[in-house]
């Protein structure tokens, strides 16, 4: 009797897997990560009753817990958690000595990769100051307007950055920027580390209160227009942020290797807040190096690496060493990994685990792909939902605004159509918009989406859900581009082509060339009337002006611009017909940065570009 119950139910339970595995084949991975991200959560509500709110409530937790664990190793030297907790003491007690910058003072960072980056950013947040990270790349001009927008009276400056400052040094004065650089000493300059070395290096006993719900970072992005914009990241933000190793599977165990830029959201947010997490080790280097790559990994043990999709495809392209088998390296974490290298990646290096995610610096929108398949972002299970609430909605395929009915309301995008990625504003997935930029932060907003009164985070992705729910990046729509990991903003960049006087009008956009990641960027130039292109003035220009990877490697040359019945330039054509000679009769140009010109594109040219026998 009891047997025959026992297999009826059994069998009942077999009935079910099958039609589990048939109807639900993700359930279990769906059901998996949703409890980690539970788990997670209530991490931080624990935390929280123990009064630890913040990022750097979390980074004083970890200090007091593991002061002995090696937080961060960079070249031949290792900081503890202890000594980064007592170095970013000094820098609080150098920087707070002349009374400013004080509590909710905005203060800009410019430096490389190094641990006193992390010491001087610490040490900000222990003196309550809100900290604005600038790209290194960024150029004079480009300087003063990221101070000015978001309203930095303080610029802490790298040694080896001084030179951009000292070029806009009259300006810096006139706008009363007090400048200080990492350095013992300087001749124009306040220094820090002389006055860092002079100080206790005890804890702080006054450190400020902060709200959880206001601002943490100032992070600046190249958004869809014009000159970089100053993203606000929440506590709540970065909190969430810190989760990232965690979710991916990693332990205090594991020794990770950072060569992002830390001014970017992923190395400072993901990667090191992901360290602090866990209580894990970081291996920090400057600057991503490919040769170096597998030999740092093995001479530090590195156990998981943190990528964007340009970097391991760096990594395919390097000849074969011995040292990358060698490494002990089960995972790698990061964005922008194309199905394409995905399993040569795998392969080639012996890696075990892949964890492909999608995030964004303005809202707490992100997703990780948890499953085996090769090509998603992530799943819109309704687990995930659950967590992370989002949208796809349906959009016009020339202008990309969302489509509305007679009713104003906006419509979700069916499964296997391409649609906006939207995620609404609420108090726990904020949106604190641009500083010093109210007009952009609107314009990222949806208001009255499915009814009267909502209001969504517009991310600018187009996203693709299939029948079984799994989440495809398409595109990253409006007036931006990726090339080696940064986002271009073409009306940046056409600005300052127009600038030229030979050129009347510049269409700016990016091109896909095979191997690469990204889009490389591309100009159609309308010249003055009688006027030639000047190459070199060109090349000299943009080396004062845009950062390398917004330069636009190709030129087409037209005799009037491409407009769309609404006179807006019309790119998606150019896009599509790239720069290959054969497809149009317009002159091409190629940038040879040896010869510091533009060269014409000729089809042998283009057949050694796509071989990749000349490289960009
Ligand atoms: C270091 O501290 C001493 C005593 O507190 C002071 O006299 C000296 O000027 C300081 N030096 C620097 C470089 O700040
Ligand atoms: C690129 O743009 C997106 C969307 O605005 C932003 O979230 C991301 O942080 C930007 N990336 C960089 C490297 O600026
Ligand atoms: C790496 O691991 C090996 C074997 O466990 C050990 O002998 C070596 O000291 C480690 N190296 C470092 C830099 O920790
Ligand atoms: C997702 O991750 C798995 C490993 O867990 C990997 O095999 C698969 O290719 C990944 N798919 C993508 C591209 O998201």
């Amino acid at each position: 009797m009891l047997a025959a119950v026992l297999s009826s139910v059994l069998a009942g339970v077999l009935v079910l897997l099958v039609y589990q595995g048939v109807a639900y084949p993700f359930f279990w991975a769906d059901l998996t990560y949703y409890l980690q991200l539970r788990r997670y959560k209530r991490t931080v509500q624990a935390r929280v009753r123990r009064g630890v709110l913040t990022y750097l409530d979390c980074f004083l937790q970890q200090a007091r817990r593991t002061p002995a664990k090696p937080f961060i190793i960079f070249e031949s030297r290792t900081l503890t958690y202890q000594d980064v907790d007592r170095r970013s003491n000094r820098f609080a007690r150098a920087l707070g000595a002349g009374g400013s910058p004080e509590q909710g003072d905005i203060v800009a960072l410019l430096m490389c990769n190094e641990p006193d980056f992390v010491c001087a950013w610490l040490g900000l947040c222990k003196l309550g100051c809100e900290v604005a990270f600038l790209n290194v790349n960024v150029k004079a001009k480009s300087l003063l307007h990221c101070l000015r927008s978001c309203g930095a009276r303080t610029l802490v400056v790298g040694a080896d950055l001084v030179h951009l400052v000292k070029e806009v040094l009259p300006d810096l004065k006139q706008d009363n920027v007090d400048v200080w650089v990492v350095d013992h000493t300087s001749e124009e300059f306040n220094t820090l580390l002389d006055k860092v070395d002079n100080v206790s290096g005890d804890t702080l006993d006054n450190i400020p209160k902060v709200n959880v719900m206001s601002n943490f970072l100032l992070i600046f992005t190249s958004g869809t227009t014009g000159l970089p914009k100053a993203a606000r990241v929440g506590h709540l933000k970065a909190i969430g942020s810190m989760a990232f190793f965690d979710m991916c599977g990693a332990t205090s165990d594991d020794i990770i290797y950072i060569t992002l830029p830390l001014y970017h959201m992923s190395a400072s947010l993901l990667g090191i807040g992901g360290c602090i997490h866990l209580g894990a080790t970081c291996v920090l280097r400057k600057k991503f190096s490919a040769s170096q790559f597998w030999k740092d990994c093995l001479k530090h043990n590195v156990t998981v690496v943190q990528y964007i999709g340009e970097l391991c495809r760096y990594l395919l392209n390097q000849p074969t060493v011995p040292e990358e088998r060698a490494h002990c390296v089960w995972l790698a974490a990061g964005s922008g990994l194309r199905s394409d290298i995905w399993k040569k990646f795998l392969t080639r290096f012996g890696i075990r685990a892949i964890r492909e995610g999608y995030g964004l610096t303005e809202t707490s929108i992100g997703f990780l792909n948890y499953t085996d398949e090769v090509g998603p972002i992530g799943r819109a299970s309704y687990f995930n939902k659950l967590s992370i609430p989002f949208e796809l909605l349906r959009c016009d395929p020339q202008t990309y605004e969302p489509v509305r009915t007679n009713s104003g309301r906006c419509v979700r995008a069916q499964k296997g159509e391409v649609g906006i990625l939207v995620t609404p504003v609420t108090t726990v997935n904020q949106f604190l918009g641009y500083a010093g930029n109210k007009v952009e932060s609107e314009k990222k907003l949806l208001r009255d989406v499915f009814k009267v009164g909502d209001t969504y985070f517009n991310t600018g992705d187009l996203l693709l859900c299939d029948h079984r729910d799994f989440l495809y990046f398409r595109d990253r729509i409006g007036d931006t581009f990726r090339w080696k990991g940064e986002n271009v903003s073409t009306t940046e960049v056409s600005e300052v082509l127009g600038l030229l006087d030979f050129i009347q009008e510049a269409n700016v956009y990016g091109v896909s060339v095979p191997g690469y990641e990204g889009r490389a960027g591309m100009s159609a130039i309308v010249l003055k009337q009688d006027l030639e292109l000047d190459g070199k003035k060109l090349y000299e220009h943009l080396l004062n002006t845009l950062p390398l990877y917004a330069w636009p490697r190709f030129l087409r040359i037209q005799t009037c611009v491409d407009v769309t019945e609404t006179f807006k330039q019309q790119k998606l054509k150019l896009v599509r017909e790239g720069f290959d000679p054969d497809v149009t009769h317009d002159p091409l140009f190629f940038l040879d940065v040896s010869q510091k010109d533009y060269i014409p594109l000729t089809s042998v040219l283009y057949q050694d570009i796509v071989s990749a026998k000349t490289n960009l």
